[in-house]
């Protein structure tokens, strides 16, 4: 019997016509329930989760290779007790992440959101030398929270526009200080001292909820925050309440505690810019992502090891 393999309906136009050689794909629809059967490998999108319930329903499934760098979707512990080897897409969104980090950045600061509403609604009446003024970058403290590739990355960028950084890390990053004089401290320090701080950690039972109501208390109340990472390590209700109260300048968010749902208090404020998860949206990265799981899927039915693996 032909091996076969479920791959998320949305890959189809991003991946090339017969992505799995000598397999066949049967294509997931999103929102429908991971079906049982004896598939071999899984592709599936961040949004779906993957836990013991879906594993049981695959008693074959050798691979799921999550188009997603994060794999908080994903029980790693649960596919490790059956052997099921779990992949990501690491590398190939860097830059396209990073660059969406740099945008929120720029936007929040220089206050974009509401320059946009002025404009739509009719209501700019002329060049006015007060008006909506930023905050300027050079010579501002960015704090990265979590110095992995994507931080590294918007870290570098932020050299171009003159800003001085900082990050916390388990273990230095004595190259990156080195190339960018980054200042390794501690997430305390880090929010105290910061003008922008940038999460960058992946989601996981040690980052939940680790920008919570003390750790945005810490933050200068001039200062802004930036989510590109994943929406549930930033405690979303005590971030609108610290807005509202004027603790924060400005927020930035491509991510959220229950996409897509996007709390409206975020929606409406004029100093949240908020985006619908968009960082790695790039044609070139999310043919790339897309073609990374495949290869994983491929190597791992071949009996070789994967490119890309995720312990548990
Ligand atoms: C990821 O890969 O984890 C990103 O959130 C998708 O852009």
């Amino acid at each position: 019997m032909t091996d076969t393999v479920l791959i998320a309906a949305e890959l189809a136009e991003l991946l090339d016509p017969d992505p799995v050689p000598g397999a066949q794909v049967a294509w997931l629809a999103s929102g429908s329930p991971t079906p049982a059967g004896a598939y071999v490998g899984l592709v599936p999108l961040l949004s779906r989760h993957v836990g013991a319930a879906e594993l049981e329903r695959l008693p074959q499934l050798r691979i799921v290779a999550n188009c997603a760098v994060g794999v908080d979707n994903v029980d790693l512990a649960a596919c490790a007790a059956r052997g099921v080897v779990v992949t990501n897409t690491p590398d190939v969104l860097t830059a396209a992440t990073a660059d969406l980090t740099v945008a929120l950045i720029l936007a929040v600061t220089r206050r974009l959101k509401e320059g946009a509403r002025l404009v739509e609604q009719g209501h700019w009446t002329g060049w006015d030398p007060r008006q909506l003024l930023g905050f300027e970058l050079a010579g501002a403290t960015l704090g990265l929270v979590g110095a992995g590739r994507i931080g590294r990355a918007v870290g570098c960028r932020a050299l171009a526009f003159g800003m001085q950084l900082c990050y916390t890390a388990r273990e230095a990053k004595r190259e990156f200080e080195r190339e960018t004089g980054a200042a390794r401290l501690s997430l305390e320090d880090l929010l105290a001292r910061s003008d922008v701080v940038t999460v960058h950690v992946p989601s996981n039972a040690t980052t939940r909820g680790l920008i919570g109501r003390d750790a945005l208390r810490r933050m200068k109340r001039s200062a802004y925050l930036i989510n590109t990472a994943r929406g549930d390590i930033v405690d979303e209700a005590a971030l609108i309440a610290a807005l509202e109260d004027g603790r924060l300048a400005g927020v930035g968010l491509d991510v959220y505690q229950r996409e897509p749902f996007v709390p409206d208090a975020l929606v409406r404020h004029p100093a949240a810019v908020v985006l619908p998860h968009l960082g790695s949206a790039t044609v070139r990265t999310r043919r790339a992502m897309a073609g990374l799981a495949a290869t994983n899927v491929r190597a791992v039915l071949a009996g070789h090891p994967a490119v890309t693996p995720v312990g548990a």
